[in-house]
């Protein structure tokens, strides 16, 4: 999504003209108008249970994803998330006894699950926390991250306390207690550095310069050992919460969730035939997801070079293998005046796709495929994807279904940070597409692109029964 308020951001869509270029009516397209937050009144509060435990640029809001799980799958069922970022589809198809296999290319996906589906059955105990909290205080240990300008982004005295921390915490084997410490060494790491951790992108910022500088003057280590203290204990009592409800609300069907972290979905074979697929593709607009989360990843002891890597596939930063064509896409490939646009949404599209037809091809016939997009504009044009999208794949084995749609409201795309209009969009689109009865399935779009490189799956990395830690 295009950061409105960064002045780091390069404002590719210009938003002067506005056209459309669809091919009907909207009323007579099987388009509902519908409030996905009244349509599930049972969730009041998106960051319910362990969902608000990790911050993530443009997270699905829960209510979503539960709509989209009772209407479209029942108990038992497997579903598909293809760019699943901090996993909301997983834990919303944990608590409602589905099970789910996600994939994205950010590695923060494997760090941010066995938290989020915590299957202890047991609940955690503050002074068991408190204990850890004190022996990291004086931490002998030691961990600096892998990271060439580390130093350009903290105080040197910031910098040290942090490192005996972070040191402490991984080499301290005390299992789901760790991992939530961690989680909130994550959210320190970044207030106290000098990037502006209101928004998505590492950006230093003169604003947080002084506001260091200032803390500096201050009682700032009592201040970011409180921070650590609340944060710990907020999200242990979100875990315990998790707990209770799990406890109570599953009785004999147990959820079976695996993830995958750092895969790129264009080029990776689902491995388990599906009954549905939710998910929510990257926004055709510049978010950077990996760059967001990078300092986050440089903690969790990732190295550059991995990371250097992982960038290199996201979408839409890559070179189309293909051009994907279809009636209304077709319409603004001609209306663009600029060719670097043009190479943007070639890219978007061929490779958005190819992460959508890996996926789809293996759900079973008559297999919904929820896809959450929005309308967003290209050098003043908008691009209705639901359309381009049902455009694509009822020549390809899908029935189109029908389309809802979500007025944004005022929606928190990062961290504290309110955006009334993301990407000048005013909706935002489930579109529902049914696979055919009989399997006549599409050729998948598994090839490596022409001088690339493959990245087969790997076994999934844990499911919730597993350690934890
Ligand atoms: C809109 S976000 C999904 C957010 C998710 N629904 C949630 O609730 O957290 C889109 C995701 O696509 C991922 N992505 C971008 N390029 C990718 C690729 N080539 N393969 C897999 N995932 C990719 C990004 O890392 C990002 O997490």
């Amino acid at each position: 999504m295009i950061n409105h308020n960064s002045s780091e951001q390069v404002t590719l869509f210009s938003t002067d003209t506005i056209s459309e270029a669809s091919t009907g009516d909207s009323a007579s397209d099987g388009v509902e108008l519908v409030s996905f937050r009244e349509l599930v009144p049972e969730i009041n509060d998106t960051g319910y249970l362990t969902h608000a435990i990790f911050a993530y640029p443009a997270k699905f809001i829960p209510q979503i994803v539960r709509y989209a799980i009772n209407t479209y799958t029942k108990e038992g069922n497997w579903i598909v998330d293809p760019f699943a970022g901090s996993g909301t589809v997983g834990v919303e198809a944990y608590l409602c006894q589905r099970n789910a296999f996600l994939l994205d290319l950010n590695l923060l996906l494997n760090h941010i699950m066995p938290l989020k589906v915590y299957s202890g059955k047991e609940r955690l105990h503050e002074t068991d926390l408190y204990k850890l909290l004190e022996g990291m205080k004086d931490s002998k240990h030691q961990f600096t991250p892998t990271w060439s300008n580390v130093d350009y982004w903290y105080a040197s005295e910031i910098l040290e306390v942090l490192s005996h921390y972070w040191g402490f915490v991984n080499n301290t084997d005390s299992g789901i207690y760790s991992s939530v410490i961690k989680s909130a060494l994550l959210k320190v790491s970044k207030r106290f550095s000098y990037t502006e951790d209101r928004t998505p992108k590492l950006a230093r910022s003169k604003r947080k310069l002084k506001a260091i500088e200032k803390l500096l003057k201050e009682n700032w280590k009592e201040q970011l050992d409180e921070m650590i203290h609340s944060l710990s204990l907020k999200t242990l009592k979100s875990l315990n919460d998790f707990v209770m409800y799990t406890q109570q609300h599953q009785n004999k069907v147990t959820s079976e969730i695996h993830w995958q972290g750092g895969v790129d979905s264009s080029y990776t074979t689902v491995p388990q035939v599906c009954d549905a697929l939710i998910t929510s593709p990257p926004y055709l607009q510049a978010q950077e997801y990996i760059r967001s989360t990078k300092m986050e990843l440089f903690w969790l002891g990732h190295t550059e070079e991995e990371i250097r890597e992982l960038s290199r596939f996201e979408i839409p930063y890559r070179k189309a293998d293909r051009v994907i064509q279809t009636e209304t896409l077709d319409k603004i490939r001609k209306m663009l005046t600029r060719d670097d646009l043009r190479k943007r949404l070639d890219s978007y599209f061929c490779h958005t796709i190819n992460a959508l037809e890996n996926a789809m091809h293996q759900l079973k016939p008559n297999a919904a495929a929820c896809i959450f997009v929005g309308n967003p504009r290209i050098d003043g044009i908008t691009v209705e994807l639901w359309r381009i999208l049902t455009e694509y794949f009822t020549e390809r084995g899908f029935v189109f279904e029908k389309v809802y749609e979500d007025r944004i409201q005022t929606r928190k795309l990062f961290g504290a940070r309110k955006n009334k209009n993301p990407d000048g969009m005013k909706s935002e689109f489930l579109l529902i597409l049914r696979k055919g009865a009989t399997d006549q399935t599409f050729a998948r779009q598994c090839e490596p692109a022409p001088g690339g490189k493959e990245r087969p799956l790997r076994a999934p990395k844990k499911s919730p029964d597993s350690d934890a830690s």
